[in-house]
């Protein structure tokens, strides 16, 4: 089955993302492609789903830059409907031979428009609109063959269409929630003006992932790190239904899982009848890590040590596929979106590079956001712990605890994660927190235990608020559930003696310390 789809191309616009998924919302597919994608890539995808629309998303540059980044023309004479957003705007304003200058102030922020003409994109719009700008560069006059649909003070042409084909441009974006209608603008381009279809739904969706796995895979069999996440779970989950006993998963006990994680890991996928072999590889990894302080060669040691007992169970069960939990921002991040700067390396345990030789890599989650994911875990049955996690970072506690990593020290960390934990859930404060979690620092301090001097370590606890991670607020916790934390990690763990709250957020700070 094809599905219906838009396609975005990106100009480097911070909400390029929003654009794809309010689309995916209403149940049509959308896909991020690079701003000057060939014709022959669209083409291919045109392959794999009926593509009815492109959008041009917003972008940092400016159409009298040098270097503006363009489409392929022949974009145009495809036929097909396209909506500027933007910099998209401005970017076909330009191309037509409208009139388009940097404008005399720059608006940012909340802005009212004026309705025109309520047509096409504005259909059953009010004649003032609340809606978000963010640009400097401004169209002033529209080109020949098109018409204007709405304007602001500031700007002429708030909107514009081609009189005769179904092109599009809009100087705001109504992909952020603070254009009040703007779901009713991106609903109008993808069913009224593109005639979509609404079948991405996500019961279509499992059904596609599970025959492509068992097309995949034929008869062979297939292998898949399970590390208790989401993402490698509903990987898992998918595989499994699809190859039934022909699946191995592995879970790799490095020794920096949380409390009673292990333990939920099998006992959840064992009860969903899934083949889980679990390698306790404690003493391996606390071996490698013997005398390691730097945090980048930590996660590099703990990465590549997986990847050896990885290999070895993989051996063993003759499996010649390789399944992984990459999802679709995975794949965008490390493709045509790739941030060049590097800040950590992630060792992400579903991308494992293997010196093994497997078939193929098959990746059934290749094209789902997280929220999607999310929906998919639910439909699974899979339990609310897994579909509700926390991100946790592939090498585990190893990174919380700074400096040399021992098993004592993981043992404290742990015991203050699990306080934290439970804490934060008994204060009904879980649902707004991205992450909370302890680190050990290295720092030992002085304080009083009993009626004796003690000396011990310093706990930090570390607390955000985020929505993807790129950025983050620490969370302003109420005190009375800080003092219980800290009363509780300095009376249940004997060689904590102080407690900090990390209150930095990021940047300048990452989420986790090392
Ligand atoms: P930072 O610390 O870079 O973290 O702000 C951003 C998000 O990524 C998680 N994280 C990791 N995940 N392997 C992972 O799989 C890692 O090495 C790793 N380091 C950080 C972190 O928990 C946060 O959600």
């Amino acid at each position: 089955m094809k599905y219906d789809a838009v396609l975005v191309l990106d100009f480097g616009g911070q909400y390029c993302h929003l654009i794809g998924r309010r689309i995916r919302e209403n149940g049509v597919y959308s896909e991020i492609v690079p701003h000057d994608v060939s014709l022959k890539t669209i083409r291919l995808l045109g392959e794999k789903s009926n593509i009815k629309g492109i959008i041009f998303s917003g972008g940092p540059a400016s159409v009298f830059d040098a270097d503006a980044p363009k489409p392929d023309k022949g974009v145009f004479d495809l036929g097909l409907p396209i909506l500027g957003l933007c910099y998209g705007h401005q970017l076909i304003a330009r191309i037509f031979g409208g009139e388009v200058k940097p404008a005399k102030r720059r608006e940012y922020g909340s802005a009212y428009v004026t309705i025109d003409k309520p047509v096409g994109v504005l259909k059953g719009l009010d004649r003032k609109e609340k809606v978000w700008m963010s640009h400097s560069d401004t169209v002033f006059s529209v080109p020949f063959e098109f018409e204007v649909l709405a304007h602001t003070q500031n700007c002429p042409v708030a909107a514009f269409r081609h009189k005769e084909k179904p092109i599009y441009g809009l100087q705001w974006h109504p992909e952020v929630v603070h254009t009040v209608h703007g779901m009713q603008m991106i609903r109008n381009f993808i069913f009224e003006v593109c005639k979509c279809f609404a079948n991405w739904k996500m019961e279509n969706v499992v059904e596609r992932m599970v025959n492509e796995v068992k097309n995949e895979v034929g008869a062979g069999k297939a292998i898949i790190a399970l590390s208790g996440g989401i993402d490698s779970s509903v990987a898992t989950a998918i595989a499994a239904k699809a190859l039934g006993d022909r699946l191995t998963a592995v879970f790799v006990d490095h020794g920096f899982m949380r409390e009673k994680e292990p333990e939920f890991v099998r006992d959840t996928f064992e009860r969903l009848g899934i083949n889980l072999v679990t390698v306790n590889a404690q003493d391996r990894f606390f071996e490698k890590l013997k005398g390691i302080t730097e945090p980048e060669r930590k996660r590099k040691v703990i990465g590549e040590e997986f990847i050896r007992v990885f290999e070895e169970v993989a051996e063993k069960t003759g499996a010649e596929y390789l399944i992984q939990g990459t999802i679709y921002p995975d794949r965008i991040e490390s493709g045509f979106r790739r941030f060049s700067d590097k800040i950590k390396t992630h060792h992400n345990v579903a991308g494992l590079p293997t010196k093994i030789k497997f078939k193929k890599i098959v990746e059934p989650l290749r094209d789902l956001y997280k929220d999607e994911i999310r929906k998919v875990a639910k439909m699974l049955g899979l339990p609310k712990e897994i579909v509700f996690r926390q991100p946790f970072p592939g090498p585990g506690l190893a990174v919380r605890v700074i400096g040399e990593v021992t098993r004592e020290k993981i043992d404290i960390v742990r015991r203050a994660d699990r306080i934290v934990r439970e804490e934060i859930e008994k204060g009904g404060l879980k649902d707004r927190l991205w992450q909370y979690f302890a680190v050990l620092t290295d720092t030992k301090a002085t304080g009083v235990k009993g009626d004796a001097r003690a000396y011990g370590y310093v706990v930090a606890i570390r607390m955000v608020e985020s929505r993807e991670a790129m950025t983050a607020s620490f969370a302003k916790i109420p005190f009375k559930v800080l003092e219980k934390i800290s009363t509780r990690i300095t009376n249940e763990i004997p060689q904590v003696v102080r407690v900090v709250y990390d209150v930095t957020h990021k940047p300048p700070a990452t989420i986790e310390w090392e």
